[in-house]
């Protein structure tokens, strides 16, 4: 049987965006870039986007749609049955299970909000109390777990009945929407009274702020709202036919998805500025800054309902293709039903989930955070985005610019494409710039490389 295949090219590009825009864009970036201080990290994250991203994107798809297979078939395939590339593979659908237990956490925050503004729950009140909501949530630990359950449900629900269908469809209205709508707020953003503040915490580089960690958490991000390795670009490249231009759907992909990261920030970080709130208010900064936004403006309470319903179905995007690594793997590779490999991995990813809706409430594993220095929701997504995605990632790198068949490469990056003249520069980023420019970054974080102190003479 052929391989199911994209309806058509938009529907890929909208699928793959689908995928990269989500949380990271409006919840992560905007709070771990608040924490790091801003302009210097965005700066890192944008030349890690560019530099790092980018070309892994294109890599993974040319992968995917070269083999025809989810990541550890994919390898197996290209590189032979008993090759250790495979471990990649394995690799990318441990990591899409520890990525989606606690995603789905933080998509059941979006939830909860969606009926706390169908309840109007910014009537009469002022921007702290709206902002103090979310640390009553955050500690709320059954109904934390409540709404991480129904979103999992959803997600297993759409995974299970093969993820072109509907997703498809509704992508193409609600993305749309969605981006409309933060545009709205940048807007409204514009006039409040912080927002040059904001804006130059967003886009001016204080070097000084940014720490050794941060750099690492900038380039760890960069994979993360990329979705980028642990295969889920590569499993959605496999569904792509030899018509798409890799290239030209890889830079709008990375385009669209940075533009919406830093929407966010405008909207957030004048809101922070204004009302004299702290930028590093950690995973709450999202809940606690755009309600805000809601009350100052006429329609917002209608606006609230439909942010947070949007945010959701971003979320789902995402969710659905680490689900769908997981899924199609158990299905490629143990020949299980879609049946058995959704309700299976999907319950057991739900199960390890619960911890992190309970961190914030300490009813479980309440000592971790003791013993480990964060809690077990900011351990899993420390792990997952600072060390295992830009693994899977160099790894990628290094297998597509040194091991794999060039001709193969080389072939498959033509194909379709009008920017062929690239492939050349293209693969040396990937065998030169990709390695050296993330060891230097693991060489910082470890301590071994240390900024300049600006304050000695040189
Ligand atoms: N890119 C998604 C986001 O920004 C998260 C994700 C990571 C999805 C890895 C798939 C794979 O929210």
């Amino acid at each position: 049987m052929p391989r199911a295949q994209w309806a058509s090219r938009m529907g890929f590009i909208l699928a793959a965006a689908g995928s990269a825009v989500g949380l990271g864009n409006i919840w992560k970036f905007p709070y771990i870039a608040g924490e790091n201080g801003g302009g210097a990290f965005v700066l890192i994250y944008l030349v890690a986007i560019a530099l790092v991203g980018f070309p892994i994107m294109i890599a993974e798809l040319v992968i995917g749609r070269n083999a025809q297979a989810s990541p550890v078939v994919a390898f197996e395939k290209m590189a032979g049955k008993d090759s250790n590339w495979k471990a990649v593979g394995w690799l990318g659908v441990i990591t899409g299970f520890i990525i989606l237990s606690y995603y789905s956490v933080v998509a059941g925050w979006s939830l909860s909000y969606v009926l706390m503004s169908i309840c109007d729950f910014l009537e009469g009140k002022s921007p702290e109390q709206i902002s103090s909501l979310f640390d009553n949530l955050y500690v709320s630990g059954g109904v934390n777990v409540f709404w991480h359950t129904l979103f999992m449900l959803l997600a297993i629900g759409i995974v299970y009945g093969g993820v072109k269908k509907g997703i498809e469809r509704w992508s193409k209205i609600l993305m749309p929407v969605l981006f409309v709508l933060l545009v709205v707020l940048v807007v409204r953003a514009v006039f409040m009274p912080g927002f040059s503040k904001g804006v130059a915490f967003v886009f001016a580089p204080d070097m000084d702020k940014l720490t050794n960690a941060g750099i690492l958490e900038a380039v760890g991000h960069a994979f993360f709202t990329l979705s980028l390795g642990m295969g889920a670009m590569l499993t959605y490249g496999s569904y792509l036919s030899k018509k798409t231009d890799l290239v030209r759907a890889s830079a709008i992909v990375c385009s669209l998805d940075t533009l919406i990261a830093l929407m966010a920030c405008l909207i957030i970080f004048p809101v922070v500025f204004s009302f004299g709130f702290e930028p590093d208010q950690g995973p709450g900064l999202v809940f606690k800054t755009i309600p805000v936004v809601f009350s100052q403006l006429t329609g917002g309470p209608l606006l609230a309902i439909l942010f947070f319903m949007l945010l959701a179905f971003a979320a789902l995007t995402s969710a659905i293709s680490l689900l769908e690594v997981v899924t199609s793997h158990f299905i490629d590779k143990f020949g299980w039903s879609r049946k058995k490999a959704t309700l299976i991995p999907g319950g057991m990813i739900f199960l390890f989930g619960i911890p992190s809706a309970l961190a914030g409430s300490g009813a479980l594993l309440g000592d971790w955070q003791g013993i480990v220095g964060k809690n077990f929701f900011d351990t899993m997504d420390y792990l997952a985005s600072n060390w295992l995605l830009p693994m899977g990632g160099i790894l990628i790198a290094v297998y597509v610019g040194w091991f794999a068949p060039k001709k193969l490469i080389k072939a498959e990056f033509h194909e379709g494409s009008k920017f062929k003249s690239l492939f050349v520069g293209w693969l040396w980023v990937l065998r030169i710039i990709v390695p050296i420019a993330m060891v230097v970054v693991l060489l910082y974080k470890v301590g071994i490389l240390e900024f300049a102190d600006p304050n000695l003479p040189t």
